[in-house]
């Protein structure tokens, strides 16, 4: 297995609809480790292949609490074939926007159709933090971010945050440059 690097926002690479996966093979069951393996040293409750600058419909999900046994879920293909009109509001975050939580509002419970790692077609049925979750990563497929559920001017407010981040990091690298090989 091997650590992946996190695209953090802002960056146009988030912002791209993902393929579909035409059939989950041997070298996606590797990138579907590959991201649980990211995700958990992140550490993070979800991951979708594009913020590992992977343009493909898949998510990994894992809602177990710190001492709670793992409960991984690797997903290809994700669709939501049934979503509750009951909405829920859930503080949420992204390893895509470090740092940044707001309240997001969606359905409360869904049943989502997948393939699994095993080629085989799957539904599930959600609620709670995995509802959450899934819907979340689902989002990063279309190249939407959580914070494009929110008002533009705390979107604007966040992704200029981020923004000055980066600057400032871009900079702090010229100022020291890294030795390469
Ligand atoms: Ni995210």
């Amino acid at each position: 297995m091997a650590l992946l690097d996190i695209i953090v926002a802002p960056d146009p690479r988030l912002k791209k609809r993902a393929a579909a996966v035409e059939r989950v093979d041997a070298a996606t069951a590797k990138l579907m480790n590959d991201m649980l393996e990211t995700m958990y040293e992140a550490p993070g409750v979800g991951l979708a292949a594009p913020q590992v600058g992977v343009l493909k419909r898949i998510i990994v999900v894992d809602p177990a609490r710190e001492k709670e046994e793992p409960r991984p879920l690797k997903m290809a293909n994700p669709e939501i074939v049934w979503a509750s009109e009951e909405t829920k509001l859930h503080e949420e975050g992204c390893l895509s926007l470090p740092e940044e939580y707001q309240e997001v509002t969606r359905p409360a419970s869904i049943k989502v159709r997948y393939i699994d790692e095993q080629n085989e077609i799957r539904t599930l049925d959600a609620d709670g933090l995995l509802a959450v979750v899934i819907q979340h990563e689902m989002d990063h497929l279309e190249g939407v971010l959580f914070v494009d559920h929110l008002s533009a001017l705390k979107r604007n407010m966040i992704i200029k945050r981020l923004t000055k981040i980066k600057k400032f990091e871009q900079m702090s690298a010229k100022r020291h440059p890294v030795e390469v090989g």
